[in-house]
């Protein structure tokens, strides 16, 4: 199959550089102001329509894939898998909730692949190309690698588009020798960060998302999470067109000032696709972020957060590696509070129970703590708002050495109402300046009662058992938990 390359580089639109200002001038227009509206705004629609027509937004694959999938005949009967990386180290017992394994959940999405494979990802690690370290410990990444390799030989497309200054490029490198159309993006001048979100499309129909790069470290020592949903081309066309978003923006420097109409969301907060995950119904969207990025019709990242977190009535159950209300940038911080707000709001006027389980590991901002200090001292008498926050520490597995990436980096969000799957931790860079992706499910309340909530009851159980193990710790208020002493002593080691 012939993968459709680049088109222009150039967007002849560039030129066309159109204002919006004039849309504001006067309340109360004279005849020949109207006229002279009226004619601004012919020659708007025009240059608008020339601008449509000739601009060179790249869909890939749009007719190469054989099965033409639209928006009209799309699947909405999707089966759904949550994909987790449980550690060597972590010992849940027996009956504790478990998923296929994200190696397993890959390796089964490229044996389902039959057109094209389209991954989105921060940097590419799959290999261990540190050679102090055994060679067993990448063995799962290898695997996968291995498999991304053959697509070349079952005729598979495979589209790659990662940041332009990324760490271990070599690996996109020997991809594109083996065929890959790959794509080196520099976000910094378009949104001032950098390609952080983590999906996969496959055929246009399967779809993958979730904490998890393409590392190998997430196929062995961090925890990860994410779900994979099989014969849901609905939700993968719209997937498809976030990808297709940063596959335009290759040569650019700046956003485009106009999105095709092809870029336009398909699901949103307001108009949510009603779909069948496992035969419940649900009814389940995608948001993204930065806002930049979010043509028309597409939900921001942070509106979809706050929106669940205002939509809960009974609880909200929270896992991120990151917990911290500000935008993070190295020389200049700013304060960036609406989470924290969404969420004291919902403790003190709406009496919500708020969960939350954070990280500790080496990598760890120690004020981190000092905000969630905040919440649970917010809590206390008089309020007595029912919050509480644990640290997830991942020990070393028994008999091997610390390893410096073990760290629980789930994202997501589950309430009585909606399930929410993302790329992003909780702190405003990931929001305000670099690229993520979630998907929110709110599923339809069963009358009958069985055929639970299936995906939203899993994640519970997926935070329940991590909450209720030894692994988190509560934290309290003024302590400092020993992952970050480690992190002294580490760094006074180094
Ligand atoms: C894990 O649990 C099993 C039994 O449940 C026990 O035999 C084993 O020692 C445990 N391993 C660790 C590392 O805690
Ligand atoms: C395992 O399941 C049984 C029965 O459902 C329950 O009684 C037991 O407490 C569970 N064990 C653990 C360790 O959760
Ligand atoms: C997807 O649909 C096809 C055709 O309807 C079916 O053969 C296949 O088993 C389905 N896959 C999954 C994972 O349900
Ligand atoms: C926040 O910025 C500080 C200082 O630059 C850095 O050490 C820390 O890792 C950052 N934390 C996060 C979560 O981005
Ligand atoms: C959906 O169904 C599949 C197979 O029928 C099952 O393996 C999977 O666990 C189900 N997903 C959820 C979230 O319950």
């Amino acid at each position: 199959m012939e993968v459709k390359h680049d088109r222009l580089p150039e967007e002849p639109y560039g030129q066309l550089k159109l204002k919006t200002g004039p849309r504001e001038s006067s309340q109360n227009p004279t005849r020949s102001q109207q006229k002279c509206i009226v004619g601004f705004a012919l020659v708007c629609c025009f240059a608008i329509s020339v601008a449509l027509i000739f601009s060179a937004v790249d869909i890939p694959g749009s007719s190469s894939d054989t099965e033409d999938i639209t928006e009209d005949n799309c699947n909405r009967n999707c089966r759904v898998h949550l994909v987790e990386n449980i550690p060597d180290g972590l010992n849940f017992s027996d009956n504790a909730t478990k998923h296929i394994s994200l190696f397993q959940g890959w390796m089964d999405l490229l044996d389902a692949a039959l057109h094209s494979v389209d991954i989105v990802s921060s940097y590419w690690a799959l290999r261990n190309s540190n050679q102090d370290q055994s060679h067993s410990l990448s063995h799962w990444g290898e695997k996968v690698f291995e498999k991304l390799l053959e697509l070349r030989t079952r005729n598979i497309g495979l589209r790659i588009p990662v940041n332009k200054f990324q760490f271990g490029s070599q690996e996109t490198k020997n991809l594109k020798a083996n065929g890959a159309l790959v794509k080196y993006i520099n976000m910094t001048p378009i949104i001032g960060g950098k390609l952080h979100s983590s999906f996969w499309v496959v055929d246009k129909k399967h779809i993958y998302i979730g904490s998890a790069h393409m590392d190998w470290r997430s196929l062995t020592q961090m925890k990860e999470l994410g779900v994979i949903m099989y014969n849901c081309s609905c939700l993968a066309l719209d997937l498809h067109k976030v990808f297709s978003v940063y596959w335009q923006l290759e040569y650019r420097d700046s956003v485009p000032e106009i999105w095709s109409k092809k870029l336009f969301g398909f699901s949103s907060e307001h108009s949510p696709l009603k779909l069948q995950l496992n035969e419940t119904e649900a009814e389940v969207y995608l948001s993204t972020s930065p806002a930049l990025l979010c043509p028309y019709g597409r939900t921001k990242d942070i509106d979809a957060v706050l929106r669940v977190i205002a939509n809960a009535q009974r609880f909200i159950y929270v896992a991120v590696m990151d917990f911290l209300p500000l935008i993070n940038r190295t020389n200049v911080q700013r304060y960036w509070p609406l989470i924290d707000d969404g969420l004291r709001e919902a403790l003190f006027l709406r009496n919500v129970k708020v969960r939350l389980l954070v990280s500790c590991w080496k990598d760890t901002y120690a004020p981190m703590l000092n905000f969630l200090w905040s919440l649970k001292t917010f809590c206390s008498e008089p309020i007595n708002c029912n919050f509480d926050v644990k640290y997830f520490v991942i020990p070393a597995s028994e008999g091997k050495e610390v390893m410096f990436s073990n760290v629980n980096r789930n994202k997501y969000m589950v309430t009585d109402k909606a399930a929410y799957i993302s790329t992003s931790d909780w702190v405003g860079d990931d929001f305000v300046q670099n690229t993520g992706v979630s998907l929110v499910i709110k599923h339809k309340q069963s009358r009958s009662g069985k055929n639970q909530a299936a995906v939203h009851e899993e994640l519970k159980a997926v935070f329940e058992r991590d909450w209720n193990s030894k692994y988190a710790k509560s934290l309290e208020i003024n302590m400092f938990p020993e992952c970050l002493k480690l992190k002294t002593y580490q760094h006074k080691l180094s």
